[in-house]
């Protein structure tokens, strides 16, 4: 760990708390001044920013959730003029309106030197050549990687998603050390990679940067053991920033570190909101400490994870993300999420991380259908072995009998960013 140029990681407990404290008070004083809606949330819960007096006191504090966003859309959450915003990103929102952020220029600076950080913790070095296949544009991923590798002292490859074949191409021939892109995407050039006959450990990529999506530790398994590399996992969302929230250590590989000294993280009951103890799941909430343009007091990310004590540095740790609250399926009356099927999907060495989870109704009772591809062309008995198989893992998982199709290579549709993991058709 290089404390040289990142002397945040060296902070101490003491030194990390009263710096957010410090820091929060004037969050929070910020939001409350120059951002209306947050304002108004305040006056109205009788709280003002001068009650905050620990740590603990923000507890006491209104939550900010994506629908204060959507309602404020496009700029009402923004607590500086817009002239002085230098860029906008948005997410898509599947339904409705997008969400929309803002940054100031000090907002970019700020964005690059933390996406610099989780690079490095991810094993990224000056001097490197970064393959960025995260997408660029609207979506944070791209432009928000692109910053953090230049001020990095990298060499970036702004290539984007899309057009696999030259993905593979490029990553030879420029040399890249270091990919950015989904987990579920490099697994789709991982067969690129494949059809072309090439073998990824003959090129210099060493470290792969996952995030974006949900993934688990098999998938990480199968994407080290497929392409040779240490597999890394990254961490962030528009409304909080982007890309480089938290980033794990290459070294420990033990959840990604939050940079507590500018996101104080917190871990509430996703039904009443109640804050639970570190070490126990729930939905993760964040305040930013130090952003301009569009701070966030207490958002509510829908993220279910659990806090970690730190392992690298001081600052906490999050457990691998179970899934969205929203992303949560009730089948029959179970609950479950797609990173659930996935462990047992890829507890066969005969199966691969392309998969999808088809829900249906046949009359009121729900139909479970988990397609998922082969690692390669089986013969008959040992698909029907591989299918058997995770009808009985999943029933001992969930208790819930699905029906399971091991298909042929290919025949999952591949995304070249978050992978669409549900398509429920009740
Ligand atoms: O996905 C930012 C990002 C870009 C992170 C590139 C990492 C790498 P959004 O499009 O706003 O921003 O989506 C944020 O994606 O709330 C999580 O549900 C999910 N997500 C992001 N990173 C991870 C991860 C970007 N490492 C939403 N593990 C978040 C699990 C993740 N889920």
């Amino acid at each position: 760990m290089s404390t040289t140029l990142f002397p945040e990681l060296a902070l101490s407990l003491d030194a990390l708390r009263a710096r957010q404290l410090e820091r929060l008070r004037a969050a929070l004083r910020h939001a409350y001044d120059d951002q209306a809606p947050y304002r108004a949330k305040c006056q109205a819960a009788h709280i003002h920013p001068d009650d905050l007096r620990q740590l603990d006191d923000l507890r006491r504090f209104p939550f900010t959730s994506k629908a204060d966003l959507r309602d404020s859309y496009p700029y009402g959450m923004f607590a500086i003029p817009r002239e002085r915003c230098v860029r906008i990103h948005a997410s898509s929102g599947t339904t409705g309106r997008p969400t929309v952020v803002g940054y100031s220029a000090r907002d970019i600076e700020l964005w690059a030197d933390l996406m610099a950080r989780s690079l490095f913790a991810g094993g990224a070095r000056p001097g490197d050549i970064i393959h960025n296949a995260y997408g660029y544009g609207l979506f944070t991923g791209g432009l928000g990687a692109h910053y953090g590798a230049e001020r990095l002292g990298c060499t970036v490859v702004p290539m984007s998603g899309g057009f696999g074949e030259r993905q593979v191409q490029l990553i030879r021939e420029f040399g890249a050390r270091v990919v950015l892109m989904t987990p579920s995407y490099m697994l789709a050039i991982a067969d690129e990679f494949d059809r072309q006959g090439i073998d990824p450990r003959s090129t210099a990529m060493r470290v792969g940067i996952f995030g974006a999506e949900p993934w688990t530790e098999g998938m990480r398994a199968e994407i080290e053991q497929r392409l040779g590399i240490d597999a890394v996992d990254i961490y962030g969302l528009s409304e909080v920033m982007g890309p480089g929230v938290a980033c794990e250590f290459v070294e420990t590989k033990d959840g990604p570190t939050i940079w507590e000294d500018h996101f104080y993280p917190e871990i509430v009951d996703p039904e009443t909101g109640a804050p639970v103890a570190d070490g126990e799941l729930g939905e993760l909430v964040f305040t930013s400490l130090t952003k301009e343009a569009m701070p966030v007091i207490r958002y509510r990310t829908r993220d279910l994870t659990r806090l970690l004590p730190g392992s690298a540095t001081r600052m906490r740790r999050m457990a691998k993300i179970t899934g969205r609250s929203d992303d949560m399926l009730i089948v029959r009356g179970v609950n479950l999420f797609p990173s659930q099927v996935e462990e047992q999907i890829l507890r066969d060495p005969a199966l691969t991380g392309h998969y999808v989870i088809e829900l249906s109704r046949t009359g009121a009772l729900d139909d479970l259908l988990v397609r998922v591809e082969a690692r390669t062309a089986l013969e008959k008995e040992a698909a029907l072995r591989s299918q058997a198989e995770l009808v009985r893992r999943l029933k001992g998982m969930c208790g819930l009998s699905a029906t399971v199709e091991v298909a042929v290579p290919g025949a999952v549709e591949r995304s070249m960013g978050k992978a669409r993991r549900v398509i429920d058709k009740r």
